[in-house]
């Protein structure tokens, strides 16, 4: 039995990071991984390839940046070669990026099956690349593979057939697990950057609605300035963000009042993570990682996918656009309201995904 694996931008090296080493334990079935080239800075791509050990992809389509319809164009039919090529048993893609969406519409019109890992998610926002990209990869996925009680609630609710939702917990749970220890003992992340445990903030922003409008990026930018009058604030800047402070003429400010410095390798973002007082981020990875090592997030959106931890009182919903009314709610770190919940599963929604895999593929 064989799979191709679709990956392409950050977020999907770490789940893949957990499946995949998975897969290889189980070792039932094959696993082809396949780089559509999205991502391709060495601390955007390779770096979670050697930290998580990772095979290196048989096949990279080095597609690159562009718009959505040239980038994801190019990366159909890139992977439509391949899966004509490598003849796998299924497709699995990871998450809402433009290479979920490629690589499960290549797969849909071969007629090859399809997993979904992250399967369920939703913002309720179209603006957003990602909801389409999750709308059209569940609607032509076999298997959807739910990693909360609220995902698979919404694949009910729009109708998908009961015998394709499998709830799995959260891959990148069980990736926080496997790293925690190792980013204890080996990053030197904090002595690099001056940082006590408990004594700085961590930001991370890269959303386009927050980096392509100019009034949410100086809102951010204004409203972390505020915050490090305090507290030093970390901000790992993602190169689309560095372009667009750049292109606003706001790279100064931030670079006068915060932290930055390059994307950093997943050993080193979970040490920042674990160290941190409280995070603020609009990645969908960085809030969760925020509370599975028991530390608040501030969201830097209108909306959330992970709305459990909202729920749970752990996460707060920050809408960019006034920077001091944001600054006051991310100084106050308002605990009152935070509750234990476990809405991720215990760690091995990988292997939950290997075994419905195999069970599926009659490995
Ligand atoms: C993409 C995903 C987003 C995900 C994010 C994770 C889509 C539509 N968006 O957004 O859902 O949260 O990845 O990080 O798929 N760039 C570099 N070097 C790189 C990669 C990107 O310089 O290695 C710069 C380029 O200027 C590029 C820009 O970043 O144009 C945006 O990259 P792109 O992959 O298009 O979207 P992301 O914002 O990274
Ligand atoms: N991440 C990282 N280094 C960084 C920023 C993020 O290793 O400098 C990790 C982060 O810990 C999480 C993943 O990248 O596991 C999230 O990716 P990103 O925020 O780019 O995308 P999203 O999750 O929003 O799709």
């Amino acid at each position: 039995m064989k799979i191709c694996s679709v990956i392409g931008a950050r977020p999907q090296f770490v789940k893949a990071g957990a499946v995949s080493r998975a897969l290889k334990q189980d070792g039932r079935i094959e696993e082809v991984l396949i780089h559509t080239g999205q991502h391709y800075d060495f601390n955007m791509s390779e770096v979670f390839f050697r930290e998580f050990d990772l095979a290196a992809p048989r096949h990279n389509l080095g597609v690159g940046s562009g718009r959505h319809g040239a980038q994801t164009g190019k990366m159909l039919e890139g992977l439509e070669e391949v899966f004509l090529s490598e003849r796998p048993d299924l497709v699995l893609v990871y998450g809402d990026t433009n290479s979920t969406l490629a690589g499960a519409l290549a797969a849909a019109k071969l007629h090859v099956p399809i997993a979904h890992v992250e399967a369920g998610l939703r913002s309720f926002n179209r603006a957003m690349p990602e909801e389409i990209n999750r709308i059209v990869a569940d609607g032509v996925s076999d298997v959807l593979f739910a990693p909360t009680d609220v995902a698979a609630a919404q694949l009910r609710r729009e109708g998908h057939p009961e015998e394709r939702i499998v709830w799995t917990g959260d891959v990148m749970y069980d990736a926080a697990l496997m790293t925690a220890d190792v980013a204890r003992s080996r990053s030197r992340v904090l002595d690099a950057l001056g940082l006590q445990d408990g004594g700085y903030y961590l930001a991370t922003v890269h959303r386009a609605e927050n980096t392509d409008d100019v009034r949410r990026l100086a809102s951010i930018v204004e409203s972390l300035a505020t915050v490090a009058e305090t507290h030093p604030v970390v901000l790992p800047l993602h190169p689309r963000t560095r372009a667009a402070l750049e292109r606003s003429g706001l790279l100064a400010r931030a670079e006068q009042a915060l932290r930055l410095v390059e994307p950093v390798g997943f050993v080193d973002m979970v040490r920042l993570e674990m160290g941190a007082l409280a995070v603020a981020s609009d990645s969908g990875g960085v809030q969760k990682e925020a509370f599975f090592y028991g530390v608040p997030c501030f969201v830097l959106r209108d909306e959330t996918e992970w709305v459990e931890l909202v729920d749970a009182g752990w996460n707060t919903l920050v809408p960019p656009g006034d920077a001091a009314a944001m600054a006051t709610v991310m100084l106050a770190r308002d605990a009152s309201r935070r509750r234990e919940v476990r809405p991720y599963g215990d760690g091995n929604a990988s292997g939950v995904i290997v075994a419905e895999l195999a069970r599926r593929l009659g490995a």
